[in-house]
């Protein structure tokens, strides 16, 4: 059973606007920190100034509902705060299995900025990039839409078993589980880019086998009609008899004129851990082989994992200190392991709720058995 949060952390503590109405618009924006040598206390100093940005472009408009996460990756996490660093922040591991492959790439800060308008998402990316541009690089940029009935590009509504209130909370803010970053998430975001033809060619029946809801209604299959390689039923997590959820925002994206139909997952929970075992399940497949037929007309061209702290954390940065050195925790480990035999996703494999430990460990052990 997770703990939650104690009532004084609840009470002090702040998140990130990480639960937050599903939007119709939003910019995924993902930097890495160049190697200048004032770039460090540049962003530090950014950070500490972040809320006061977004409320001054929010406050054109309230009504627009404006909001921004910032996330950092490993590396840049000990580049930009040092230690203590949070208990489960590492880089992507990819996994590869079959033709299947989850890349990991690059990526140090994440914005995830959503709002009612284009126009103030697009205006927040301005002042973003002004203030840091000339000390980061961009990585990846996509401008998302909500599209009919919260449909994804390939036709499904996308969203409806999403955690709502108090269980979203439950499932996205870490508590006390880790006390120095109660109030922060992890998220992990990957932009994939499908085979819009090879789906259409596909009846409708298929389609809805392969999603596990009608397309038109969606209505979740029945349990006799269901396969188990359903995408919803391979991204159920199941843990002491209780289901666990990640809190996901994914948006349509594409330039028909290109070709280009996409859909950019962004996924929150209080663990990287549930959220790669979901991953684990859709490419490696549970059991081994009953992988996602999703990914037969799907393939993720990005794949990063960050931590965002709370918003009083950020708040609390001061900028003309810089990052602790002392080694406290320190998890990096490259980004490329290959978990390519396929790993047990039976529950009595899945790690208990209470484990807060990397596991990377355990991903490489996997692989090498
Ligand atoms: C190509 C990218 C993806 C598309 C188009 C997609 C689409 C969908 C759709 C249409 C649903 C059913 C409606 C709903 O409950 O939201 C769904 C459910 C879900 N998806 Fe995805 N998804 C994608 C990637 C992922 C990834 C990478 C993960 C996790 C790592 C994930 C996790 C989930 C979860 C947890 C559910 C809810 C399952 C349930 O409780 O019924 N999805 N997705």
């Amino acid at each position: 059973m997770r703990m939650d949060a104690p009532k004084e952390l609840k009470e002090t503590v702040l998140p990130q606007t990480v639960v937050a109405p599903l939007t119709r618009a939003a910019i995924f924006l993902v930097v890495c920190i160049r190697q200048d040598a004032d770039a460090v206390a540049r962003l530090r100093s950014f950070c500490a100034d972040l809320s006061g940005l977004i409320r001054a472009v929010e406050f054109r408009d309230i009504e627009a509902g404006l909001t921004c996460i910032i996330g950092f990756g490993s590396e840049a996490w000990d580049k930009l705060f040092g230690s203590p660093r949070p208990a489960e922040l590492h880089p992507f591991q990819e996994i590869r299995s079959g033709g299947r492959h989850a890349v990991s790439t690059p990526g140090d800060i994440l914005f995830h900025i959503r709002a009612k308008r284009m126009d103030f998402c697009f205006e927040l990316a301005i002042q973003i990039m002004d203030s840091i541009g000339d000390v980061v690089s961009i990585a990846d940029e996509v401008h998302g839409f909500r599209y009919f009935d919260d449909r994804d590009v390939i036709g499904f509504v996308d969203g409806t078993e999403n955690p709502r209130g108090d269980d979203a909370r439950e499932a996205a803010i870490i508590g006390d589980e880790d006390p120095a970053f109660a109030g922060g998430s992890y998220v992990i975001v990957q932009k994939y880019l499908h085979n819009m033809k090879a789906w259409n060619a596909l009846p409708i029946e298929a389609q809805e086998r392969i999603i596990g809801r009608r397309k038109l209604s969606d209505i979740e299959l029945s349990d006799a009609e269901k396969p188990i390689s359903a995408h919803n039923a391979l991204t159920v997590i199941e843990e002491n008899g209780k289901q666990v959820d990640i809190l996901r925002d994914n948006m349509p994206f594409g330039r028909p004129g290109h070709g280009e139909f996409g859909t950019y997952f962004i996924g929150y929970c209080r663990t990287p851990r549930i959220t790669e075992l979901m991953l684990q399940n859709m490419f490696v497949g549970r059991p081994p082989g009953n992988y996602d037929r999703l990914l037969d007309f799907s393939r993720p061209v990005t794949g990063t994992l960050f931590f965002v702290p709370s918003a009083t954390f950020l708040d609390s940065i001061n900028p003309n200190e810089g990052p602790e050195t002392d080694t406290g925790r320190s998890a990096d480990e490259p980004d490329t392991t290959e978990i390519s035999a396929a790993p047990s996703s039976e529950p009595s494999s899945v790690p208990s709720a209470d484990d807060t430990s990397l596991r990377i460990g355990s991903l490489k052990g996997e692989k090498d058995e």
